[in-house]
């Protein structure tokens, strides 16, 4: 039986191994902080040495312990974690917080598997190595070497960097945020965010989860439980490391079209989770998350004393989709008491540099005390008009009546008693802000995971596909030693999904040629068939639009003189004849087994779209129709499907389904690590689409990858 997750953050007694009497020791922080913060249950420092550290007794070893430990904290050299590990396990006890480095991110992976498996063998769940420890307000329990102090709270914080995990202690408690946990992941060899997302959303205390990503180790697991858990509470992560190597490790065209990041950037968004850019950001929106009442509804209205800060703010409205109010009548209604003659009820509402402390106040009660309008964006610029003293009383006084009814955000401008102002209401919990981006920013965060909560993620039920039929092709491929489909190979998939390839024929004399363009149908392409022969379009091999009897005729004779001269000794084959495919808009679809992430669908349009522009969108597969319409919209180049310059709209519902069917066929047959149409030729709208030609890789079973 694996141990609980509740009893890492609600242990009823902690060891702490390698506890030590010299305040410079990270095995003296631990104590003193787990002495300092609180905490109420029993506290057993092991040393060899025995003695005394902050009043407690240090036992000499775990064994001359009597009562039950949930949780032990490690801090003893690398050299003695395997033999401390096997220890703890033998007395029971539930978790283990193993602080020490040098294991898998020195490269030493062998040593940090052997500490896991000692530790699973008796059920027993490792968090680290090489973390910081471990903060839960649910025990008052600071287990870790930071600086102390750490202020109990609504946000979970879930870190990945120890330095940085850290450094948020301090920042923390300058920003005046409570925590409700605080978890230091380090190499997850055991315990990684999935786990401990899967206590945290339903620990009361938790409002808000705030994750620090360096890399991702199990995402198909993290994506799942992320789904679940932002329709709970909302996640805020911010990610390190936007390397190109995951992406140029990939073995797909798709995989190497954005990098790794733009995976993690869009899966998350599959997920609900918001994506901070930077550690201050992310403090924002947790902080604001944390308090701020769900709306309810999408109309924000702006008040400001201001009209360039008013412009600004609609701008940053725009930036991070908050919606804005713009029902006139209502407005003019709203404000008819409040609003002075010179001031503009147009939202955003301007009460002009003339307004008072008063007018500004009653103007923001009149948008608060209204259910038209759902959320207040309050600007204000320092003027003579106002006394900042009575400015302030009455921004708490209206922030205090309707902190709990609806969102609403400061953002003050001014000199010296304005910035006195803006730190005063801050430390008091108030979201007022210096910068009017940094104020929509939160309730733009906050708009964002209620989107998220309300959306419908019901899903259609799964697409049938016959999966046995593919893992056929696959197997007589791999039989011969590939791990990539050939052409007509990849065409008998195509056809197991419903998709119809261009027919094509390979005539070996100009009877042949004619009989086979007959036989596919007028417009025909034709190509030459040599393997001598590369590039085809260069050496004159390839001839298009061919409309009758006498195009074919010449086409013919042109590709064989034109090879001949190009190519003196090549064998050629035959031409190929196929079905000429009418133009339209060339999209790419894809499919694959991403490194972190697993089973993961593509869309793009083709050509510069996607390899200049790097215009795509990535789901987690499998995908249903909404999902996969969501990400044809999301690419930048969408308009063009919608049809530009009088052109008519094109058939995106049928590029849909190729996703659906694409992504499901990844996430049942496991063995294909890519499948990619490109292009994907998409007509007007209810005239579908056709696949031109499609790429298959996959993995043998004796785990031979393609070359
Ligand atoms: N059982 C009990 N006590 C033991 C054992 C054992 N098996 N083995 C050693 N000890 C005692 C030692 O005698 C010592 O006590 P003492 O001070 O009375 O002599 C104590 O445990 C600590 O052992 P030291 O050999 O003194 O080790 P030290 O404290 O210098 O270092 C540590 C241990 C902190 C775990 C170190 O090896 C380490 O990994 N440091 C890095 C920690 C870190 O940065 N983690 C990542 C955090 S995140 C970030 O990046 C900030």
């Amino acid at each position: 039986m694996k141990a609980e997750m509740k009893r890492l953050f609600d242990p009823r007694a902690v060891a702490v191994i390698g506890a030590s009497t010299n305040p410079a020791k990270i095995g003296f922080r631990v104590v003193e902080n787990i002495v300092s913060g609180g905490y109420g249950g029993g506290i057993y420092p092991i040393n060899p040495r025995g003695g005394e550290i902050l009043g407690l007794p240090v036992h000499s070893s775990l064994e001359s312990i009597d009562g039950e430990i949930d949780l032990g904290i490690v801090s003893v050299p690398a050299s003695g974690v395997l033999s401390v590990v096997e220890a703890c396990a033998e007395k029971g006890i539930g978790h283990l917080v193993v602080l020490t480095s040098g294991f898998s991110e020195v490269g030493k992976i062998d040593e940090e598997r052997r500490v896991v498996d000692a530790a699973a063998a008796k059920g027993m769940r490792i968090l680290g190595p090489n973390v910081f420890g471990i903060y839960s307000a649910a025990s008052s329990l600071d287990a870790t070497f930071g600086p102390g102090g750490i202020m109990a709270g609504r946000v979970a914080i879930v870190t990945q960097s120890g330095a940085l995990g850290i450094a948020m202690i301090g920042k923390t408690a300058s920003e005046a945020l409570g925590l409700s946990a605080l978890v230091s992941v380090g190499n997850k060899s055991d315990i990684d965010e999935s786990d401990l997302l899967e206590y945290l959303v339903s620990d009361d205390r938790t409002a808000v989860v705030l994750l620090y990503i360096e890399g991702v180790k199990g995402g198909e697991r993290l994506v799942e439980t992320l789904s679940r858990v932002t329709r709970r509470k909302p996640v805020v992560v911010i990610k390190s490391g936007r390397s190109k190597r995951g992406a140029m490790a990939a073995a797909s065209h798709t995989g190497s079209l954005a990098g790794a990041d733009a995976v993690f950037d869009d899966l998350m968004r599959q997920c609900g989770v918001l994506r901070a850019k930077s550690v201050q950001e992310a403090f924002d929106w947790v902080r604001y998350l944390a308090f701020a009442p769900r709306p309810t509804g999408g109309d924000a209205v702006i008040v400001t004393n201001g009209g360039g800060i008013g412009v600004l703010a609609t701008d940053a409205c725009e930036e991070y989709g908050v919606e804005l109010y713009d029902d006139q009548c209502a407005l003019q209604d709203a404000f008819a008491d409040v609003m002075p003659a010179f001031g503009s009820s147009k939202n955003p509402v301007d009460l002009t540099g003339q307004a008072t402390a008063e007018d500004y106040a009653s103007s923001l009660d009149a948008v608060l005390r209204d259910d038209r309008m759902h959320a207040a964006i309050a600007l204000y610029c320092e003027t003579a008009m106002a006394d900042s003293a009575r400015f302030e009383r009455l921004l708490r006084d209206v922030y205090g009546r309707y902190r709990d009814v609806k969102p609403i955000v400061f953002s003050l401008f001014g000199g010296e008693s304005i910035a006195k102002t803006i730190r005063t209401l801050r430390s008091e919990g108030i979201p007022v802000f210096g910068d009017v981006y940094a104020a929509v920013s939160p309730l733009g965060a906050l708009y964002n995971a209620w989107r998220h909560v309300k959306v419908n993620h019901e899903e259609e039920a799964a697409v049938q596909i016959d999966v046995e039929a593919v893992r056929a092709i696959l197997r007589s491929a791999g039989a011969e030693g590939r791990g990539f489909l050939l052409a007509h190979e990849a065409a008998q998939v195509a056809e197991v999904l419903g998709l119809r390839m261009p027919t094509s024929r390979i005539a070996r004399s100009l009877e042949d040629a004619l009989d086979a363009a007959d036989g596919v149908g007028y417009p025909v392409v034709m190509k030459v068939v040599s393997k001598d022969i590369i590039h085809k379009s260069d050496a004159g091999g390839v001839a298009l639009d061919l409309d009758d009897e006498s195009e074919v005729v010449d086409a013919y004779q042109a590709i064989l003189r034109n090879c001949r001269a190009y190519k003196r000794n090549a064998v050629i084959e035959g031409v190929e004849i196929a079905e000429m495919i009418r133009p339209g808009v060339e999209t790419i679809v894809g499919a694959r087994r991403d490194p972190s992430f697993g089973p993961v669908a593509m869309f793009g349009l083709g050509g510069i779209y996607v390899e200049v522009m790097k215009d795509v969108s990535f789901r987690a597969a499998p995908v249903g129709p909404m999902t996969a319409n969501e990400m044809i919209a999301s690419i930048r180049s969408y308009p063009l499907l919608l049809g530009v310059r009088g052109e008519s709209r094109k058939d995106t519902e049928a590029v849909a389904k190729v996703i659906v069917k694409l992504s499901h066929l990844v996430a049942e047959c496991r063995e294909i690590t890519d499948i990619e149409i490109n292009p994907l030729v998409v007509y007007d709208q209810e005239e579908g689409v056709r696949a031109v030609d499609v790429r298959i890789l996959f993995e043998t079973p004796k785990g031979v990858k393609a070359t």
